[in-house]
């Protein structure tokens, strides 16, 4: 049995303002119409022995999610469950959660994918066949990573130095969580590192007691919120709602903190799967197809002596004149300029946002 968790609880601010707290990015649509949830939900519904979708989210976004889930027309055989923290404490806490719960209804054996709501795949066999990989190393007791070759000395990802080969992955002899600009471009210079998709394979009992042992304040604090779940009796079949007293006693941390870098127990699975996590418009701009002037766009674009500029317009039409290298994404209630070089510096407009509340 395998349970695709998937985890959709973030914001992700460099996509402001079309990613916002009220609608965050993975309900944000590709130019295809679709959204990153609804694309993650095709994708696991296409991987064999899939049980049920389990979905950790926010409480606030469980309509918009239902909605994604039935657009995604799975059909009767494959039930949709929601689980809804009331608040965000990372995903160490979504997925102990989560491993709770399917060890219950499945038993410890049943294994969990651990899917980010908010990537971008676009080669699906080699993504099922890397989850077929993932699973067979799993029953053995690993907690699998699917590790991406990496291309830049990106300091917003795991990164994974790989070890002898185990089954159909590698063994994994350290798991560093965001390392520091030096240390990612020495790691990208050695070869031998991955970076971490942010995508999981493991049994449910193999995280809880990879859990018990390295961060068992979580596992804790997750188990009360467990009992005080059935005890206010907040759980029907198709919804799981954390009551919001215990929950604020969890730790926020992240999977990759508190257990991935801590663990002897992880294999990786590379996987040349077409993986984008979208962290930035850069990523968005490079999904669409230049015309001869490098200029893309998504929505009514009108380019004139414009070169190397990214358009997106939801309902109004944008005209770029005499301009280079700029990204211009217009929203009924706000409008982004931005150069592609500081698309990183993207949050830091939500960041002024907040402090203006
Ligand atoms: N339910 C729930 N609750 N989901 C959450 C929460 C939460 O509190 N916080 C984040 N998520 C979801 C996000 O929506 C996203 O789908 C996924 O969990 C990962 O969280 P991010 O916040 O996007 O993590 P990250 O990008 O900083 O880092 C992770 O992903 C990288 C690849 O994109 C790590 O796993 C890195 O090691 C990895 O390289
Ligand atoms: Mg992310």
């Amino acid at each position: 049995m395998l349970i695709p968790v998937i985890l959709s609880g973030g914001a992700g601010t460099r996509l402001w303002p079309v990613s916002r707290e009220g609608h965050p990015k993975p309900f944000m649509k590709l130019a295809d119409g679709q959204s990153l949830l609804l694309k993650t939900y095709l994708r696991a519904a296409g991987v064999a022995q899939v049980g049920e979708m389990l979905t950790v989210t926010n409480r606030d976004y469980f309509f918009m999610s239902k909605d994604e889930l039935a657009n995604a027309k799975l059909g009767e055989n494959l039930p949709g469950v929601f689980m809804l923290e009331p608040v965000g404490r990372n995903t160490a806490p979504a997925v102990a959660m989560a491993a709770l719960h399917i060890a219950e209804k499945y038993g410890r054996d049943a294994r969990l994918l651990v899917l980010a709501a908010d990537h971008l795949i676009q080669d699906q066999p080699a993504f099922a066949k890397a989850v077929v990989d993932a699973t067979s190393l799993a029953a053995d007791d690993y907690l699998v990573t699917f590790g991406i070759v990496p291309d830049a000395p990106e300091t917003g990802f795991g990164y994974i130095e790989a070890g002898e080969a185990v089954g159909a992955g590698k063994a994994v002899k350290r798991f560093v969580e965001k390392p520091s600009l030096d240390k990612a471009r020495s790691y990208l210079e050695a070869g031998n590192f991955l970076w971490n998709s942010g995508m999981f394979c493991f049994k449910a009992g193999t995280v809880l007691d990879e859990l018990a042992v390295h961060a068992p304040d979580v596992l804790k604090a997750c188990e009360a919120c467990w009992a005080a779940m059935k005890e206010c009796g907040s759980r029907i079949d198709a919804m799981l709602e954390i009551p919001a007293e215990a929950f604020g006693e969890v730790p926020d941390i992240s999977v990759d903190y508190a257990i991935m870098e801590r663990s002897s127990k992880v294999a990786v699975v590379p996987a040349d799967i077409g993986w984008s996590d979208i962290g930035s418009w850069n990523a968005i701009r490079d999904l669409a197809v230049p015309d001869a002037d490098s200029n893309r766009a998504v929505g009514d674009a009108i380019f004139v002596d414009t070169r190397n500029t990214y358009v997106q317009s939801e309902d109004r039409l944008v005209a770029a004149v005499g301009i280079d290298n700029l990204m211009i994404i217009d929203t009924p209630d706000a409008l982004l300029v931005a150069h592609p070089d500081k698309a990183q510096e993207v949050k830091q407009v939500v960041a002024r946002l907040k402090q203006r509340d």
